[in-house]
């Protein structure tokens, strides 16, 4: 590793622009999940601790560069300053005057937010010149946003060769504890990869082949495959389309010795709704106006099997729609059984990404994993053996 942590840098007295993620689900303008807050706290503390004057530089959303109210960081403000215990001040811009005459007011034990990046269509082109606004705000550069270290952006990366750069606790800590569970993972491996769409992980699934024994697939994206096998699926939410490319998959697990395990039974209702009436069916009997909306118990039997054989757990998505009681069944059953092995030092298992921290902290399953990340793109592209350009760019 070729980056530099913060007791490399000499903090005291000077502005540490940080890259934060602190990309948070918000409904009605509450916080409904703050981990992403609690996990930059260790990093805040430390610069503070050090004499160092913390600026925080964040996108929120995805606003396509125009000035979105909703997506303003101004909401964060409350939790942020309740999360670091200390005055929390807010700048309108990440660049210009009124960004640059906050950063030079900034008292010791303060800490400055400042406006979403993504109000900048040039952030996302890793636009240089905005890169050197940001830069003009601190006097050392800390990038603690490892879930959005997939992305090339001005606040990313093209900024860490603007300034003496290093990795913040939390990039640390992901890179670390990635690296210690799944840089040489203990055989077997499964994964454990659901969601909607095939076609967002497509890639994905095609590299994971190569580096697991069992892969799991759930969610909408288990449906596509039932219909690249010739399985009617019914009203179920599936990317027919798709249908080719995952019978494709099929074929290249095949030569590599990977089991691609699809649900065998399935939990189908007519109404996408919570406690919609529904029964259990053999994968290939959905009727034509039924959903699947969850995997079957026999599904889940098959899937605990395999965890106990398995050395190593890699998750990311829900098995089903899990935010529909009782459609969390098999996410449930499943995440719970993965605890159960891991508080017993039988598995290793490590779990990222949005929706699938919300289900594993819904089931009470999260606290027994050996690991959450709070990464999800940047997490699976990191399993992947890819390059995060985030990362890349600390090394200098
Ligand atoms: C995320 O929540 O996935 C990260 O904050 C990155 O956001 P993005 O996917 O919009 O780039
Ligand atoms: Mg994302």
């Amino acid at each position: 590793m070729g980056w530099k942590t913060l007791d490399d840098m000499d903090l005291n007295g000077k502005r540490v622009l940080v890259r934060v993620d602190i990309n948070v689900p918000v409904v009605d303008g509450v916080v409904t999940d703050a981990t992403r807050i609690q996990r930059i706290v260790p990093t805040v503390r430390d610069i503070l601790a050090a004499g160092g004057k913390p600026i925080l530089l964040a996108h929120f959303g995805r606003p396509g560069g125009e000035r979105r109210e909703n997506l303003s960081l101004k909401q964060l403000v409350p939790t942020l300053e309740s999360a670091f215990g200390t005055k929390v001040l807010f700048a309108a811009d990440c660049v210009g005057t009124e960004a640059e005459l906050a950063a030079q007011a900034l008292q010791p034990g303060q800490v400055l937010l400042l406006e979403n990046t993504r109000f900048h269509a040039a952030e996302t082109k890793n636009d240089a010149d905005l890169a050197a606004g940001m830069a003009r705000l601190g006097d050392v550069y800390c990038n603690d946003a490892f879930s959005a270290a997939h992305r090339a952006h001005s606040s990313t990366e093209a900024i860490a060769r603007l300034l003496p750069a290093c990795a913040g606790r939390l990039m640390q800590a992901e890179l670390q504890a990635l690296e210690s569970a799944l840089g040489a993972p203990e055989r077997p491996v499964t994964a454990v990869v659901g969601g909607a769409k095939v076609s967002t992980k497509l890639e994905l699934l095609g590299n994971l082949i190569d580096k697991v024994d069992y892969l799991v697939i759930g969610g909408g994206m288990a449906n596509t495959f039932l219909v690249a096998q010739g399985v009617s699926v019914g009203k179920s939410l599936a990317e027919t389309a798709m249908k080719d490319t995952a019978a494709e998959i099929l074929t290249k697990a095949e030569s590599t010795g990977c089991q691609i395990v699809l649900p065998r039974d399935v939990v189908v209702a007519e109404t996408f709704e919570a406690n919609a009436p529904h029964h259990v069916l053999p994968a290939d009997q959905c009727p034509d106006d039924g959903m699947i909306l969850d995997a079957g118990p026999e599904s889940v039997a098959a899937i605990i099997e395999i965890f106990e054989k398995s050395k190593t757990l890699i998750w990311n998505g829900p098995l089903g729609a899990f935010e529909l009681e009782p459609f969390d069944a098999a996410t449930n059953a499943a995440a719970l059984k993965a605890a159960a092995l891991s508080r017993s030092g039988q598995l290793i298992s490590v779990a990222g990404g949005g929706d699938t921290v919300a289900a594993l902290n819904a089931s009470g399953a999260a606290k027994d994993f050996t690991y959450i990340s709070t990464a999800g793109g940047a997490f699976l592209e990191w399993m992947e053996g890819k390059t995060l350009p985030g990362v890349a760019a600390l090394d200098q």
